[in-house]
C-alpha cells in the first residue's frame, strides 16, 4: 500500500470510527502498530573508516558530515555509528574512557552537534551506540576502583579478592588466554573482562553505576540523539554468586553469560527512566538464547526495549559456505515468532561480521554486484527494520588479507597469538580469517579512484581494498546499473510500499536450494520476491502466474517475466 493511501485510510478509519476490514488480509491499520522505526532504514557508518577530513588516515566526525549529501542520496532514513565516545581504542571505540566526550581521533563535541544538526536537517535519524557491559581500563571510575579496595567506585566492577584463592573459570571473548578474570596487583584482586583486558565488566547491581548510566543516556538525549543501540547488553546481568561452570562451558557461553539474574529489570529501569522519558528508540545487540528470550527484551507491552538484532541467521556462514535451506529456516522461524509481537532487525553484515557478499554471495568477478544487489533486494523485501551496512551499496568485498601483520582487531590479533601459542595450524586459521575477520568490513570506504579511494590523504588506518578503482562512489554513481544506484532505486521502493514494511511474510517453494521465495501482503497488496541464491540459473516453483503482474525491480539490466531466474537473479513483483 502506498504511503499516501495507508494514511488516507487511517482518516477514513477514524472519522467512520469503525476498523476497517481489508479484504484478504488480517491486518487492519490500527493493528500495524506503525513506529517510525519500523518505518526507518537504518545505515551503520563505521566512523573509523568512512571519512577522513584531516589526514592523520583515521574516519572522522567532519568527515561523515562532509558526506551528509551523499548519505541522504541513498534515501536512507537514519543512521547508527558505531561508538564515538573518548576511548583508548583497544577495541576501536568500545571500551570507552569518558561517556561524555569525543574520542579524539574523530573531532570535538562541536564537531558531533554539527553532525547531528546536518543529519536533522536532512530528515535522517542518529542512533548512538551505547557500550554499558563494561568501560575501559581507562575510565575514572575504574581507575578510582582499583585504587583501593575501599574506593567509593570500587562496587562499579566486578572483583574477586586474591585470599580466597583462584576465581571460578570464566571465558573471555577476546583475552589472549580467555581468561576472563585479570589479576591487579594494587589490591591484589582479580578483576572480570568478558572481552578484552582493558574492557572490565561494569557491575550493574550497584545502583549507584545505574544512575551513572542513565544520567550518560539523558545527556545525549538532551541533546537529540533518536535512539540507541545497545551493545552486548544481554551479558550485564551476573550471578555474582560466581557459580563454577561445567567443563567446557566456554563452546556456549551464551547459555551461562546471556539474559542472567535482573536483566529485565535492568532493561525495565532503563525504560522507565531515559527511554520513556524521549521521543528515542532502542534496538538491543543479540537477543539471547531463545526466541522467548528475544521476545522478553522487545514485547512492547513489557517496556522494555524496541527492537532486537538476531545473530541467528548471520552466524550460519561459516568459511566453508552455509545452506539456502537453512537460511531461509532461520529467517522464516524469526518471522513467524515476531508476527504478532515484538519487532526485529534485518541484515547480513555489519562492523563485526566480514562482508556481506563475501560470505552470503560470491564475490567472484562475474557474480559479486550481481549477488550484491541480490543480497540487496532481500534486506529491503523482509519484515523487519533493515540494517545496512556501509560500502555493502557499492558491492564491496573482503580485502582477505594474506598476512597477520595486516590485521589490526584486537580479535583476530589475539586469536592469533593464541593459535601460535598452542602450535595449531597458522595458515589454516589465516585462510578461514580471509572469510570472517571482521577487518574485511571496516577497510576504509572507496569514495572514487584517486590515492586511497579518496579516503584519506594520509596513511590509512588500514588498508585500502586494492579493487577501489573501479568499486567506488564516484564510478558507480555514473552507472545506471550499479549496486549503488540499485540500492537507491530498492531503497525507494520500500519507502514506496508499506507492504514492504508491514506485509505479512509467507515464505514459498521452502525445499528449492537455490531459490529463496516469498510474498509480502498487506490490505489486498501483493508483493512476490524471487531470488537466486545460486550461480546457477534455477527455477522457482511458486505456483503464481506472472503474465498480469508487474516487474517492481530487478537486478539484471534486462527484463524477465518468468519463474526461470539467472544466476543470483533477484525480481520483486506486484502480482495482480
Ligand atoms: C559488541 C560490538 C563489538 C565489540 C564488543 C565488545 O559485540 O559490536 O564490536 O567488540 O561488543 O564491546
Amino acid at each position: 500500500m502506498k504511503r499516501n493511501h495507508c494514511l488516507f485510510a487511517l482518516l477514513i478509519c477514524l472519522l467512520s470510527g469503525i476498523q476497517n476490514n481489508y479484504a484478504q488480509s488480517n491486518n487492519t491499520i490500527d493493528t500495524l502498530q506503525t513506529k517510525w522505526w519500523k518505518e526507518a532504514i537504518v545505515y551503520q557508518i563505521y566512523p573509523r573508516s568512512f571519512k577522513d577530513s584531516d589526514g592523520d588516515g583515521i574516519g572522522d566526525l567532519k568527515g561523515i558530515t562532509s558526506k551528509l549529501d551523499y548519505i541522504k542520496s541513498l534515501g536512507v532514513t537514519a543512521i547508527w555509528l558505531n561508538p564515538i565516545y573518548s576511548s583508548p581504542n583497544d577495541d576501536n571505540g568500545y571500551d570507552i574512557s569518558d561517556y561524555r566526550n569525543i574520542m579524539k581521533d574523530f573531532g570535538t563535541m562541536e564537531d558531533f552537534d554539527a553532525l547531528l544538526k546536518g543529519m536533522h536537517q536532512r530528515g535522517i535519524k542518529f542512533i548512538m551506540d551505547l557500550v554499558v557491559n563494561h568501560s575501559s581500563d581507562e575510565h575514572a571510575w575504574f581507575k578510582e576502583a582499583k585504587s583501593s579496595r575501599n574506593n567509593p567506585y570500587r562496587e562499579y566492577y566486578h572483583w574477586w579478592n586474591a585470599e580466597d584463592g583462584k576465581p571460578p573459570y570464566r571465558y573471555s571473548l577476546f583475552d589472549v588466554n580467555h581468561d576472563a578474570w585479570m589479576y591487579d596487583s594494587t589490591t591484589k584482586s582479580y578483576f572480570l573482562h568478558f572481552f578484552s583486558r582493558k574492557q572490565p565488566d561494569l557491575n550493574w547491581e550497584n545502583p549507584a553505576l545505574r544512575k551513572e548510566i542513565y544520567a550518560i543516556m539523558k545527556f545525549w538525549a538532551d541533546k537529540g540523539v533518536d535512539g540507541y543501540r545497545l551493545d552486548a547488553f544481554g551479558f550485564a546481568a551476573k550471578d555474582t554468586t560466581w557459580p563454577r561452570f561445567p567443563k567446557g562451558f566456554e563452546e556456549n557461553f551464551s547459555l551461562y553469560y546471556s539474559m542472567q539474574g535482573n536483566l529485565h529489570g535492568y532493561l525495565q529501569e532503563i525504560n522507565k527512566e531515559v527511554l520513556s522519558k524521549y521521543d528515542v528508540m532502542s534496538v538491543a545487540e543479540g537477543t539471547g538464547n531463545t526466541l522467548e528470550d528475544a521476545h522478553n527484551m522487545v514485547d512492547a507491552n513489557r517496556h522494555e526495549l524496541n527492537m532486537a538484532y538476531p545473530f541467528e541467521a548471520v552466524d550460519i556462514a561459516k568459511p566453508e559456505g552455509y545452506s539456502l535451506l537453512h537460511f531461509k529456516e532461520v529467517f522464516s522461524k524469526w518471522d513467524s515468532t515476531f508476527k504478532d509481537d515484538g519487532w526485529l532487525a534485518v541484515f547480513l553484515a555489519n562492523h563485526d561480521q566480514a562482508r556481506m557478499v563475501t560470505r552470503f554471495g560470491n564475490d567472484s568477478a562475474p557474480f559479486r554486484e550481481l549477488s550484491s544487489r541480490m543480497l540487496t533486494t532481500f534486506i529491503m523485501t523482509m519484515r523487519g527494520t533493515p540494517y545496512y551496512y556501509n560500502g555493502d551499496e557499492l558491492g564491496m568485498n573482503n580485502i582477505k588479507f594474506d598476512k597477520i601483520d595486516d590485521y589490526r582487531d584486537v580479535e583476530s590479533l589475539n586469536m592469533y597469538k593464541q593459535v601460535k601459542d598452542k602450535g595449531g595450524d597458522l595458515q589454516a586459521f589465516l585462510n578461514a580469517q580471509k572469510i570472517s575477520a571482521r577487518d574485511n568490513s571496516r577497510t576504509p570506504f572507496q569514495w572514487n579512484s584517486d590515492a586511497n579511494a579518496g579516503f584519506t590523504t594520509g596513511k590509512p588506518w588500514l588498508k585500502v581494498n586494492p579493487n577501489y578503482k573501479t568499486v567506488n562512489v564516484v564510478a558507480e554513481e555514473k552507472d545506471s546499473s550499479s549496486c549503488l544506484n540499485y540500492f537507491k532505486k530498492i531503497v525507494k521502493l520500500r519507502k514506496d510500499n508499506l507492504v514492504l514494511v508491514y506485509g505479512t511474510y509467507t515464505l514459498l517453494d521452502k525445499d528449492n536450494p537455490q531459490v529463496y521465495a516469498y510474498t509480502r501482503e498487506l490490505n489486498g497488496e501483493k508483493i512476490l520476491v524471487l531470488l537466486n541464491f545460486s550461480s546457477k540459473p534455477a527455477i522457482a516453483n511458486t505456483n503464481i502466474d506472472l503474465t498480469s503482474s508487474d516487474l517492481l525491480i530487478g537486478n539484471y539490466t534486462s527484463a524477465n517475466n518468468t519463474t526461470a531466474l539467472r544466476p543470483y537473479e533477484a525480481v520483486v513483483y506486484e502480482l495482480k
